[in-house]
């Protein structure tokens, strides 16, 4: 009988991307499926026979409370892109006899654009071929930029995260009385979903970051520098945020400008990283004052100590929801997350067609971005506020987080 199941992680990891798998396995043990196995390193190492039966990797309530709260991968991640099925047949003939061989019954991927564009692919050949195997999708990327899905699973948190240090470097810059701009360079890619969240570090307590610049609008370096100057009349430390992915208006990165080294992976991505220290060095070479560059890179997507709780629940009943739209019948879709209301904050998953989310990148509306575009507008803040409420503390052992580690 086909009544297995694999699951696998895809592209970026986050804080939360493991409540996810814990939420496909509990789900599926719960409801009578067969072995679970999981894929090491996604599509691509289950391509090279890497799989494992997860029952004898997680084998206690408390190896799915530690999983919870470990970032990165579990199962390990990759960035493999799937060929269409007339470029490389061989590919799918390999990964359905994997499937077959396996009894699998059931597939599950957890990732973002690329990843959904794996299930769309995958499933595309299901029905072609007529083969039973089901293929559904569980949304991951702290990027926030899928599709149809109010949210995606692990910006929450990373959003938390990120409002969280602007909030404590805002007050850093403040101790000298001096001059000082400190650019803050958050992840996202051509989305600005994340930068804005720096936005949260303002309240009764703080006035939040100076200047705040998303990839949805053209950068001009030189009216940067002359805003600086002005908010520095006023007061002695600016802090500014920025997307890795801000563009000038001919559409090269800002970091291209940099000399950063320059890495391309197999979806044609580029690094982007060294926005934050190239504008420093305009900074110091055009006004002459002291600055610090600080490039949030991996701390802002593995930071599980301060999760947030609607984040690590909403990861694990997405990885839930998938299995039991599977059970019922569905292929080639995605769960999403739906907001019912914002206060009290409620959110139900639903499933929808893969086809009409992979491949499109979910940008800020431009009504969101104040008009000079160095700001965001309320409206984002309480889009955002509640998906960061809430903490699920670590387990804490010798004074620093146990995680689940994979033992091979
Ligand atoms: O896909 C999410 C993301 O974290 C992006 O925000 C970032 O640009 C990219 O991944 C970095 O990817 P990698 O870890 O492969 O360098």
């Amino acid at each position: 009988m086909r009544n297995n199941v694999i699951v696998g992680q895809s592209g970026g990891p986050t804080s939360v991307i493991n409540s996810s798998l814990a939420g496909v396995y509990r789900t599926a043990k719960e409801n009578g499926l067969g072995t679970v196995y999981g894929m090491r390193n996604g599509i691509q190492g289950f391509l090279e026979e890497r799989y494992v039966d997860l029952s004898k990797h997680i084998t206690s309530d408390l190896d799915i409370e530690l999983l919870k709260r470990t970032p990165s991968a579990y199962l390990g991640s990759c960035r493999y892109k799937l060929p269409e099925i007339h470029e490389n047949r061989e590919v799918y003939d390999k990964i359905f006899s994997l499937i077959d061989k396996l009894e699998i019954g059931y597939f599950f991927y957890i990732g973002g654009n690329d990843s959904m564009d794996t299930i769309r692919k995958l499933s595309d050949y299901a029905i072609v071929t007529g083969h039973p195997c089901r293929f559904v999708g569980v949304p991951k990327t702290i990027d926030n930029d899928l599709a149809v899905t109010d949210h995606t699973p692990g910006f929450g948190s990373a959003a938390k995260f990120i409002g969280t240090v602007t909030k404590e470097a805002i007050r850093d810059g403040l101790v000298y009385g001096n001059k000082l701009v400190t650019i803050i360079e958050v992840m996202g890619r051509n989305a600005g979903w994340l930068t804005a969240s720096v936005a949260l570090a303002k309240g009764e307590d703080c006035g939040g970051p100076d200047l705040i610049y998303l990839p949805e609008v053209p950068f001009d370096v030189e009216k940067f520098v002359a805003k600086v100057k002005e908010i520095q009349e006023t007061q002695p430390s600016v802090v500014v945020a920025v997307s890795e992915g801000i563009c000038l208006g001919d559409g090269r990165y800002v970091c291209e400008l940099s000399d950063a080294a320059e890495f391309v992976d197999a979806f044609g991505h580029r690094q982007l990283t060294g926005t934050a220290r190239y504008l420093c060095n305009v900074i110091a070479a055009e006004i002459g004052c002291k600055t610090r560059a600080i490039e949030l890179s991996s701390l802002q997507r593995c930071a599980s100590h301060m999760a947030s709780r609607i984040d690590i629940n909403e990861a694990f009943s997405a990885g839930g929801a998938a299995v039991k739209a599977a059970i019922d019948g569905d292929n080639g879709r995605m769960i999403i997350l739906k907001r019912v209301s914002d206060d009290p904050y409620q959110c139900t998953t639903e499933v929808y067609d893969v086809h009409k989310v992979s491949n499109v990148e979910k940008k800020v509306p431009l009504e969101w971005i104040t008009e000079d575009g160095t700001n965001v507008s309320q409206e984002y803040v309480n889009y955002c506020r509640p998906l960061i409420q809430g903490e699920v503390p670590p387990v804490m052992v010798d004074g620093i987080p146990r995680h689940l580690y994979f033992k091979e």
